[in-house]
């Protein structure tokens, strides 16, 4: 957290402006039996783009999404279609050397043009629009990164420069600018994606989670009510399942927070993120006559006991001082997979694995990465070379060159589980804690009219006690991102079972 604000009552809908604006959608549960070349398991920016990109080139596909479409991490983005990624390439450079900065630079470009070619070409509607794309340094301390970041950018072969000369409302020191980069409504363009997925032999499901993935001849994907047999599958459920985990060993999920504020000023030709911290990711877009400021940062590593209200209040701030907004609209939260060596995986789930392939480790820029991990492994299903895969290896050899963005939690920011309460009794309506009694965790939440909620408070992936998200309302899991309402049901993987009911303590 930074700024000195003082956290009132939360302002704004806990609703994703993106969500808030775009229409529902009722594509079908899976029932029964389908049988199709590939299964793709997640419908995400990850899933989504792999299955139309391998039906476009002829194979049937069956997608299966455990919610709605863009209920997961896309739907809660800023919504930056980008290869600037803030200082990434200065990181990568250093952790992985140049022909890998210059393979991930050029990849997540390919995926900007690929993305805006597929909203021509299928005529998807989704706000889609050219903006450049800025790391700005606010005062002279960054300045150095941001110079080198720019130089080493144009010699990868990225359109990028150096400029004092920022479109900002307030000065800046300089700033790395990418040209011809931009910005999409992310939930439309998921909606676009899966409308064009389904029919013709191909099948877009919802409400369908996929509760196991059997290897073989054909590969079984079983959920509740139905089976996808498939000559291969694709896992694309952001953090994986039927890893045997292995990528929990590999990446790291971590948070974020957006607040949506409205401006009087014309959506700006640009998008930004700050190379200081703070940590500022920046974006505007007109949404059914109002200009909204999206303002995200404080990012912490996901299911740590953090206050979320300060931190929204730093957004609120933030956009009020700089940009003169008036109130928040919207805020919310979501988490991405980091992985720990700076780079995303997409390949074969297990060692082993000849049909079964999974995209994870998006780094909190999925919008690109994700887009060109999916191309990736649509080649590879294809068998068409591709030059990227070397760099997306799952069985590469990692080297651990951590290039988390935004700090952890600061010290004395987080909600001690001690200090909650110790019987439910003591619980207030809206609140939740762990409670130990006799070597058993129970996650018990008081409802606002009054009513305890009692679950086992072990994470049914692999066993990490849960701890309460006051924002959402949600029980988050602190090892591997697994998400639980209340009453315990799963949402947000790895985890594929509910948290079991129990007697409130
Ligand atoms: C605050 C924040 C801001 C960001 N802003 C940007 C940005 O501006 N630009 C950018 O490029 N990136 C951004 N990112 C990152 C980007 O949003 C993500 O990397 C990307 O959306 C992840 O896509 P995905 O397909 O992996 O995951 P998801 O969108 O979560 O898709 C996975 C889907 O799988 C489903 N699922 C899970 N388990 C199962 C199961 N067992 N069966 C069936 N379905 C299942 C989920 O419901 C979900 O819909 C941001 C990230 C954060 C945290
Ligand atoms: S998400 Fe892995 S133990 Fe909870």
């Amino acid at each position: 957290m930074s700024e000195e604000t003082t956290a009132g009552p939360a302002e704004g809908q806990p609703l994703s402006l993106w969500l808030a604006t775009a229409g529902a959608t009722d594509f079908p549960q899976l029932h029964g039996t389908v049988e199709v070349d590939v299964a793709v398991i997640g419908g995400g920016i990850a899933g989504l783009t792999a299955a139309l990109a391998l039906k476009r080139s002829g194979h049937s596909v069956a997608v299966l999404e455990a919610g709605r479409i863009g209920t997961g991490v896309t739907g809660h983005t800023t919504g930056k279609v980008t290869s600037l990624h803030r200082l990434a390439y200065t990181d990568l450079q250093r952790s992985h050397g140049v022909a890998a900065a210059r393979s991930y630079g050029l990849a997540n470009q390919a995926a900007v043009e690929y993305i805006g070619a597929v909203v021509d070409a299928e005529n998807i509607s989704c706000g889609f629009r050219r903006a450049a794309n800025y790391t700005f340094a606010a005062g002279p301390d960054a300045l150095p990164q941001v110079r080198a970041e720019a130089g080493l950018a144009a010699d990868l072969g990225l359109p990028s420069t150096f400029t004092v000369d920022v479109p900002l409302p307030f000065p800046v020191a300089g700033a790395v600018r990418f040209d011809g980069q931009a910005q999409i409504h992310a939930v439309q363009y998921l909606q676009g994606l899966a409308g064009r997925v389904d029919g013709n032999g191909s099948f877009f499901f919802e409400r369908t989670r996929a509760l196991e993935l059997r290897e073989g001849r054909p590969v079984t994907v079983a959920a509740a009510d139905g089976t996808v047999l498939a000559r291969d599958a694709i896992v694309a459920t952001n953090v994986p399942f039927a890893d045997h985990g292995r990528f929990e060993a590999l990446c790291r999920p971590h948070r974020s927070y957006i607040v949506a504020a409205p401006i009087d000023t014309p959506p700006l030709d640009a998008t930004f993120i700050s190379a200081d911290e703070p940590m500022r990711s920046l974006l505007t877009v007109r949404l059914n006559g109002v200009t909204y400021l999206l303002a995200g940062g404080e990012g912490h590593p996901a299911g740590t006991q953090v206050d979320p209200a300060p931190r929204q209040a730093s957004l609120a701030h933030y956009a009020r001082v700089q940009f003169g907004a008036g109130g928040v609209a919207y805020r919310w939260s979501t988490q991405d997979a980091l992985p720990l060596d700076g780079v995303p995986y997409a390949g074969p789930l297990n060692p082993d694995s000849r049909h079964a392939f999974v995209i994870t480790g998006l780094r909190k820029w999925g919008l690109t990465n994700g887009t060109a991990a999916a191309l990736m492994l649509a080649d590879l299903l294809n068998g068409t070379p591709n030059e990227w895969a070397a760099l997306f290896d799952t069985n590469r050899a990692t080297s651990r060159a951590a290039t988390a963005p935004g700090p952890p939690a600061a010290p004395g920011d987080t909600v001690p589980r001690q200090k909650a309460a110790r019987r439910t009794a003591d619980l207030a309506p809206g609140d939740g804690t762990v409670i130990e009694t006799d070597g058993t965790s129970t996650a018990c939440y008081r409802d606002p009219a009054g009513q305890v909620h009692a679950v086992s408070a072990t994470c049914t992936h692999l066993g990490c006690t849960v701890g309460f998200n006051r924002e959402d309302r949600t029980w988050d899991c602190p090892c591997h991102g697994s998400r639980f309402d209340v009453d315990g049901k799963v949402i947000q993987g790895p985890a594929t079972e509910d948290l079991p009911g129990r007697p409130a303590p």
